[in-house]
């Protein structure tokens, strides 16, 4: 098992008024009194809280949207580009996605990409296929390194349904993105680290977290209740 720092990410998505954000954010603090050393907790939180959704440009008329001089006003330093919800309940394209990441990564935002196939594709046998079209925004991406960037893989069918991913699936997905990631950054490829999302509950991160090329876990439903999520971070 690899010795680097495992990233325990929550993604609360639209849930949370600004007051259950903090009864939240107070009750883990409370449980969450031994974060192993070797453990980061990063909180993706919704847009009045703090954020998990940009639009790439410095200001204009983009109605609705918020840019990210306007999140690091409010002391947020990580974003998630690419969530299958963008994807595929909002639209958002390969080239938007690229644009939002080389964005972030140029202007010193710390990003998660999240990447993942449909139920369909991966029963087309196209997951290597659909990894490497959605990380081909590296090829645009420069400046990004193990300390400001991460990979979810995330599979679509596994997203909110409880059908976790098994641990074979999840060594072939994360060997995948392992490659392309060696292949586009040498030797330095290995540092960067993949995350696993979809459907994670605190009786099965121990398992996820201890396989190879498994550097952290991206957390939805389970990460909403402090208990729950505590227990995932300690697992
Ligand atoms: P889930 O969501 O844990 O509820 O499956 C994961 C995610 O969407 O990041």
């Amino acid at each position: 098992m690899s010795n680097k720092v495992k990233l325990m990410a929550a993604n609360w998505k639209m849930f949370k008024t600004r007051e259950e954000t903090r009864e939240t954010l107070h009750d883990l603090s409370m449980k969450l009194t031994k974060i192993p050393h070797d453990r980061k907790v990063v909180i993706f939180a919704p847009f009045t809280a703090i954020a998990q959704n940009f639009y790439p440009a410095d200001e204009g008329a983009f109605t609705g949207e918020v840019s990210l001089a306007m999140l690091k006003e409010i002391e947020t330093d990580w974003v998630l580009v690419g969530h299958s919800e963008r994807r595929h309940i909002f639209g958002e394209s390969l080239e938007l996605i690229e644009k939002k990441v080389c964005y972030a990564i140029e202007h010193g935002m710390n990003t998660v990409l999240c990447v993942g196939e449909t139920l369909e594709e991966r029963e087309a046998d196209k997951l290597e296929k659909v990894l490497k079209a959605q990380l081909e925004c590296l090829s645009k991406l420069k400046g990004y390194d193990a300390e400001n960037f991460a990979v979810a893989y995330e599979p679509v069918w596994a997203i909110g349904t409880g059908k976790v991913a098994g641990p074979a699936e999840i060594l072939e997905a994360h060997g995948i993105v392992r490659e392309i990631l060696q292949d586009r950054l040498g030797a330095k490829g290995a540092d960067i680290n993949i995350l696993y999302g979809g459907s994670v509950k605190p009786e099965n991160t121990a398992e996820i977290i201890g396989l190879d090329n498994v550097d952290g876990v991206l957390v939805g439903g389970a990460s909403l209740q402090a208990e729950s999520f505590a227990q995932i971070v300690q697992a």
